[in-house]
């Protein structure tokens, strides 16, 4: 059945729901997300996007159910990442004489991930244009948000930007539009969805967030989640936050995971103490949160402490594996403390320091203890 929805004259969301969708490049996705892709009616019919292998089904039955029996003209190919581009060699079976219209390293990445698949591509850059009739579609190159073949698409007759990744959320719970929920549901969900995908690109995501500003658009339409134009605003706001690694100065995230409880409470002391200084603490146990939460809540914190005892001469591998995904995420602008108990050597809290540092933090001095804090 199908569920696509016209957004403006002409233009219709045509893209998959996958609300079961547990987690997504690592990060946990509680309201699952969607694939999003876009139908442009004009002289020609124009697809902006795909969606995922295992949701082609809608993918097909929406564009169906807007277009009929009618043929895809053209097909605009935001980006290259299978979670968009997975449905092209069944798309390209069905539209077969559909123009692919994409990027240098769009090109090279669909050629490699489909080579059975065969299609007309046109590489477009920002000098570009593709006029459909009425109306004219803009290319947008935008380099690393989120790989290097990423652009987006403005469509001036219509007001409209498709920013693919750029400006998403994980949002899969049946909504189209930014209206239909609520502005804590939307703006939780972006900025856990920054934190964990977009956040090592905030100097493209400020470029791109300049080219948009100077551009008449009222609504954006990204690859995932719901559509924004109520609150389109709040999230250039947040975005442009983001992307400078600004943060108020008040907020601490605390991250830790313990064996016999006292880095545990190494973690609880230093949350009084922070409390005690009119910071709001937030603290994360590795052993029973998943990390992507905490990335999530750190993106607006100054402060990010992480705790773990020392075990065979290491941190603890939960920590581990959050100190490389953290200093990958390359957060700007923040303070770091490592800290933890151990028995004999300790080396955790040098790993966890110099893991920091390494990755760009200002450094507070460790915190140590053998066996238990003493107070
Ligand atoms: Fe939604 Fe980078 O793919």
């Amino acid at each position: 059945m199908s569920n696509a929805r016209e957004l403006k004259d002409g233009v219709y969301a045509v893209g998959a729901f996958d609300p079961h969708l547990e987690e997504f490049d690592e990060a946990l996705t509680p309201l699952g997300t969607t694939y999003n892709a876009y139908l442009v009616v004009d002289e020609q019919v124009t697809l902006i996007d795909f969606v995922r292998a295992s949701t082609l089904d809608q993918l097909l039955d929406n564009i169906r159910a807007v277009i009929a029996d009618r043929p895809i003209d053209n097909i605009i190919v935001n980006h290259s990442e299978p979670d968009h581009s997975s449905a092209l060699p069944e798309i390209v079976k069905a539209y077969p004489k559909a123009r692919l219209y994409g990027s240098a390293n769009a090109q090279k990445a669909l050629a490699a991930y489909y080579p059975d698949s065969t299609y007309e591509f046109n590489v477009v850059g920002a000098d570009d244009t593709l006029s459909t009739g009425e109306m004219t579609f803009h290319f947008i190159p935008m380099m690393m948000v989120h790989w290097p073949d990423s652009m987006s698409t403005y469509l001036p007759a219509r007001k409209m930007l498709f920013s693919n990744d750029a400006l998403g959320q994980h949002i899969g719970t049946g909504e189209r539009l930014d209206s239909e929920v609520s502005l804590e549901t939307l703006m939780g969900s972006a900025q856990n969805y920054y934190a964990n995908i977009v956040m090592p690109f905030g100097m493209q995501v400020t470029k791109l967030l300049g080219e948009v500003a100077s551009l008449d658009v009222d609504m954006v339409c990204p690859s995932h989640g719901v559509v924004l134009t109520k609150y389109l605003g709040e999230m250039i706001e947040a975005y442009t936050r983001w992307a400078t690694g600004e943060t108020d100065g008040h907020q601490v995230t605390i991250v830790f995971d313990s064996m016999w409880g006292s880095t545990a409470e190494m973690a609880q002391y230093l949350r009084r103490k922070y409390e005690a200084s009119k910071h709001h603490v937030t603290v994360f146990n590795l052993a029973e949160e998943h990390f992507s939460v905490a990335v999530g809540q750190l993106l607006e914190s100054r402060y990010i402490l992480i705790g773990s005892s020392t075990r065979n001469n290491h941190m603890l591998p939960s920590v581990a594996g959050f100190v490389s995904y953290l200093v990958g995420l390359k957060p700007k602008n923040r303070v770091g403390q490592a800290f933890g108990a151990y028995g004999w050597s300790g080396e955790s809290i040098t790993d966890i320091h110099d893991a920091l540092a390494d990755g760009g933090f200002e450094m507070l001095d460790p915190l140590k203890a053998q066996w238990r804090l003493s107070e």
